[in-house]
């Protein structure tokens, strides 16, 4: 009898020994290197526990810097420790309309309130209602809340919630997460003023820090033993290229974990880390290059695809493929931006009787621009085009 086909597809190394720490949705209860922020969350959140309005927090930084597993885990430990506060989280990505999160915030205090066949006004009455019977503060985190700017959604939503909180004596808790520092600078003066109470910015990882983060991580995700030495400097290495960003250094261990008892092997070593590279790498840049706006993603259009170009000339190349072009001067921000995301590479030199110019040269392969189409840029929708 010949071996059953799923005997012989049984591993005879098992080197996960619970592969789901390694997941996204995973929420760690040690985060090393944040001590600092969590201490500013519970510094701002702490009034809670008097039944008093905490401070409103705007938390920002880069991708995998932790804002989301920070926050999550505070807020666990806040209802943990007290009655007296319950935290809701909503993700924009998610709920990306000020009527979808007035329905869900509603809901979640109590007043049953179904998101179709309800206008926007009666959700947020619905919603004051209620709230002025609770018996808890409620702390409502608005995660990726840079989609609410795309939707133009922002700015009625927060002075909604804002407006809630005083007539509850202003016992409401505010905590908004966004990439983008400039977040607050984009929203109405008034409700400006009103937010940003307390700012927590967290700063990209080094290689060292997301060193520590993986050997944490590794503990519950492999058996001992099962990595060979160099695998989590190579990992923290190729994570800290790309801005030292911590998913990305947990899902290279995950894929190369994977591939490595693919391939029946004894332990994982850094060749599979190797192999599994190229596909989190396009991963990141299909990412990146999805969250881009129209006119971010007609520069890189007008950027060759294996040679450098001069800033004025690539100015004048985007100017000529688009039909409103941003002015100079904005176009000089958002190539500062494409920069930071890596996606281009700027090189100060000396042309000519000009003198210095800054030239660019793009940072993938130009094919993978294929099929992309940008959004609307908010930024330059508020500024004037000229
Ligand atoms: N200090 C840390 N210790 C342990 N795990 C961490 C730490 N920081 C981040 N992580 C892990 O890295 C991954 C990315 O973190 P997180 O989702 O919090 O990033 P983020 O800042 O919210 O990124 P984005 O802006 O893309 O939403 C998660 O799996 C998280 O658990
Ligand atoms: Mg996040």
């Amino acid at each position: 009898m010949p071996e059953n086909i799923f005997a012989k597809a049984k591993k005879s190394h098992d080197l996960f020994k619970d592969e789901r720490f390694l997941y996204p949705e995973f929420v760690p209860e040690r985060l090393p290197h944040r001590d600092a922020e969590v201490d500013a969350l519970v510094f701002s959140l702490q009034p809670v526990l008097q039944g008093k309005k905490p401070q409103n927090v705007f938390v920002y930084g880069k991708s995998g810097t932790g804002k989301t597993a920070t926050v999550r885990f505070v807020l666990n430990e806040l209802q943990q420790y007290s009655d007296r506060a319950k935290g809701l989280y909503i993700n924009c990505f998610q709920f990306n309309t000020r009527h979808a999160i007035l329905t869900q915030i509603a809901n979640f205090l109590g007043a049953p309130t179904p998101r179709r066949g309800i206008g926007t006004d009666e959700a947020y009455s619905q919603l004051n209602a209620v709230l002025r019977k609770t018996g808890f503060v409620p702390v409502i985190v608005l995660d990726e809340a840079d989609q609410l700017l795309h939707q133009g959604e922002a700015d009625r939503l927060f002075y909604d919630l804002l407006r809630g909180g005083e007539q509850q004596r202003g016992a409401f808790g505010l905590i908004f997460i966004s990439n983008q520092q400039e977040f607050t600078a984009r929203l109405d003066a008034r409700v400006r003023s009103s937010l940003g109470e307390q700012t927590v910015c967290f700063e990209q990882y080094t290689p060292q820090q997301l060193k520590d983060i993986l050997k944490e991580r590794v503990q519950y995700a492999f058996h001992s033993n099962a990595l060979d030495a160099d695998v989590i400097n190579v990992a923290a290495a190729h994570a800290a290229k790309f801005g030292g960003d911590a998913r990305i250094a947990i899902e290279c261990l995950l894929k190369a974990g994977r591939q490595a008892e693919k391939e029946n092997a004894e332990k994982v070593l850094v060749a599979h880390l190797r192999k599994v590279f190229p596909q989190i790498d396009a991963a990141v840049l299909q990412k990146s290059i999805g969250f881009l706006s129209a006119d971010e993603l007609a520069i890189l259009r007008a950027v060759p695809a294996n040679s450098q170009i001069a800033s004025g000339d690539l100015y004048g190349a985007y100017a000529k493929s688009v039909k409103k072009p941003v002015t100079q001067r904005q176009f000089r921000t958002l190539r500062a931006k494409l920069e930071r995301m890596r996606l281009i590479n700027c090189e100060e030199a000396i042309k000519g009787a000009k003198g210095r110019t800054v030239m660019i040269s793009l940072a993938f392969p130009k094919a993978k621009l294929e099929g992309t189409a940008g959004r609307e840029s908010e930024t330059i929708k508020k500024e004037s085009r000229n």
